[in-house]
């Protein structure tokens, strides 16, 4: 029987994909025949062990990271990577910063916590509507690392490429468009994502560190559970098992999908037929700049706040769920991750033609 599921649209927590939702619910109780939950059991037993090989298996391949990298699953959200990338990399020193809405700012509040933060560019005075192009950034010459959001979820807008950096190795936020597409990861210093998206349910972490830029890491007087070196190819602590569960089973429907390209093909059909229809007619207002749109988030608009009001209920009535665009922005966001069938992307579509044709 296939479940009565809403075309869900949420920002993050996100949809996942049935399939691994419906093999977590039928080994919940008893996993692969042991007796007990995988959430029930040790952290360090051959269970949970080899769920966590196979993850990081997956995911060694499905970037295709081969030996130069540590990946840690980690607490505390991307937030808290806000803090520990310059707290490992910065200390004291300069870091540039890429400001492409509030997702950046809040990293670059933290980062000056730690030293001087040089902004390499901001479109704060746009709001936040493009990101930039790479002849518009400005580097501070003597930058550690160059940070940047490579989805930005509020606003709309993504890097559909790395930015040029000066030779500076890249620290990014990739939490809202992790593992939507290939990324070069030889030119990435230290990555990182909260899972809630693309990836499995909140609570966990995937931070991936280039062996030669985690061996740059400040270890002096540090404290452990912030520090990279302590934490990388160890189990510090207890990980966040249930996540790392689901994690590695989103990483095998990823390789069932034919991996980062198939995604992208994927995500790029979803995104144009809803931006096709959003740039119909001026009804529906896109929010980013057409170069600058996001393949995870789509931000648009109508004219006037009580008729999105109006869309936002009328599209719950029909069964869609998590429109309403982020409270700092208002109007709507769609946000149409890996997991969002297409099926419910043309839902989408159906109905704004309808409320187009009734109330326009
Ligand atoms: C791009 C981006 N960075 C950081 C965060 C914060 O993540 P967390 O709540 O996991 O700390 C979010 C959350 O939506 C996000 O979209």
């Amino acid at each position: 029987m296939t479940p009565n599921r809403a075309h869900n649209f949420s920002a993050g927590p996100a949809v996942l994909p049935l399939e691994v939702l419906q093999k977590a619910q039928s080994e919940l109780v008893d996993y692969q025949g042991s007796g007990s939950s995988i959430i029930e059991m040790s952290h360090r037993g051959p269970e949970y062990t080899e769920v966590d090989r196979k993850a990081r298996e997956r995911l060694t391949r499905i970037l295709g990271l081969g030996d130069d990298f540590e990946i840690l699953f980690y607490q505390g959200g991307a937030s808290l990577q806000f803090l520990m990338v310059p707290y490992n990399f910065m200390f004291g020193k300069t870091a540039d910063y890429i400001n492409t809405g509030s997702w950046s700012k809040k990293a670059i509040k933290e980062a000056k916590v730690f030293g001087d933060v040089h902004t390499a560019f901001s479109s704060e005075s746009t709001n936040f509507n493009r990101i930039p192009r790479d002849e518009e950034l400005k580097f501070s010459g003597k930058g550690e690392y160059l940070h940047f959001t490579s989805n930005n979820t509020i606003f709309g807008t993504q890097f559909r490429n790395e930015p040029v950096s000066n030779g500076l190795p890249l620290a990014c936020d990739a939490s809202s468009d992790f593992l939507s597409h290939p990324l070069d990861m030889k030119r990435y210093g230290v990555l990182y994502s909260g899972a809630q998206k693309n990836a499995g349910p909140a609570g966990l972490t995937i931070v991936i560190l280039r062996k030669d830029f985690l061996g740059k890491a400040h270890t002096e007087n540090v404290s452990s559970m912030l520090s990279y070196p302590i934490q990388a190819g160890t189990l510090f602590n207890t990980p966040p098992v249930f996540g790392v569960y689901i994690f590695n089973y989103v990483m095998e429907w990823i390789e069932s999908k034919g991996g980062l390209e198939a995604l992208d093909r994927m995500n790029r059909d979803k995104a144009a037929i809803l931006y096709d229809e959003i740039d119909r007619d001026d009804f529906y207002l896109g929010t980013a700049e057409k170069e600058s749109r996001s393949l995870m988030n789509v931000t648009f608009r109508l004219r006037e706040d009580a008729l999105e009001k109006e869309f936002i209920e009328d599209s719950k009535k029909t069964g869609m769920s998590g429109l309403k665009g982020h409270r700092s922005v208002g109007g709507m966001r769609a946000s149409i991750y890996n997991a969002c069938p297409k099926e419910s992307v043309e839902a989408l579509i159906s109905f704004m033609q309808e409320f187009r044709r009734t109330k326009g």
